[in-house]
């Protein structure tokens, strides 16, 4: 029976990275919506994909926020191929609560794999004014350099409705993504079904077009409620690798 079913998850796998035109997925039996370990699972593979991706030095690992990935921080073990890595996070202030920030999660990674980090202090709410006069600031620009210059990238990917919510946009922000029909959410990005950008948290960091420079970006995302994101988030993205559940792909193929 486990042979069986390590073989149903290969070829779930499989199937995956050929529907959805990507580089690898990695699948963890279970589903993380109904079994909370699974996310840990979710966690321990792609620590296991991070460390099978590092380059010989000067690795800089650019992290964002979630449960997701503060999942991977928790199974993170000391690594003497991590020992040297910086870890920033991806982007600035996107609204999140504390245990959920990518400057929290980034500082608890580098803690584990005896790693050095830094921060990005920005605030959540950026006027159109704040931000231009940041990315003067020359302290935020060292930092930014840093980050632009990431080496990999390991992001969680969201329903776009529940993050809206959870970082309790505006009125008007939840009207246009309703009516623009999001269903996606990564980075502070909104996209729709075709993986169209309908909206876009002003903050300061990387951008998506920085991801097509960075050798391994590292998507994690689990839990049939994700389905629908993750499809339309990793369809625009060839050359990369997925981290999701059973639960998660039985619902993505079904529907593809
Ligand atoms: C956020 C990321 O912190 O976590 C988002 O910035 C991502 O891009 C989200 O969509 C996913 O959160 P979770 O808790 O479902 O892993």
């Amino acid at each position: 029976i486990v042979m069986k079913e390590v073989f149903d998850i290969r070829s779930l796998e499989e199937d995956l990275v050929e529907k959805l035109g990507v580089r690898e997925v990695h699948i963890c039996p279970g589903d993380s919506d109904e079994t909370p370990w699974v996310q840990k699972e979710m966690g321990r593979a792609a620590f296991q994909v991070m460390k099978n991706n590092l380059l010989p030095e000067n690795n800089v690992i650019a992290v964002t926020g979630g449960r997701s990935i503060a999942n991977v921080a928790d199974m993170l073990i000391p690594d003497a191929s991590l020992k040297e890595t910086l870890f920033v996070p991806a982007r600035g202030g996107l609204g999140e609560q504390v245990e959920n920030q990518a400057n929290t999660i980034c500082a608890t990674m580098a803690r584990k794999a005896q790693g050095n980090y830094r921060l990005l202090h920005v605030p959540d709410q950026l006027s159109k004014e704040a931000y231009a006069s940041l990315i003067h600031d020359p302290a935020i620009k060292s930092i930014l350099e840093q980050i632009r210059a990431a080496t990999m990238v390991v992001h969680g990917i969201g329903e776009a409705m529940t993050m809206a919510e959870r970082r309790n946009a505006e009125e008007s922000v939840m009207e246009k993504l309703t009516k623009n029909e999001a269903v996606a959410e990564a980075f502070g990005y909104y996209f729709d079904r075709s993986g169209e950008i309908v909206h876009k948290v002003l903050t300061i960091g990387l951008q998506l077009e920085d991801l097509e420079r960075i050798p391994t970006v590292i998507a994690v995302a689990g839990g049939a409620s994700k389905s629908e994101a993750i499809t339309a988030y990793m369809k625009q993205s060839p050359n990369r690798i997925l981290i999701t559940d059973e639960g998660a792909a039985k619902e993505i193929l079904m529907k593809l």
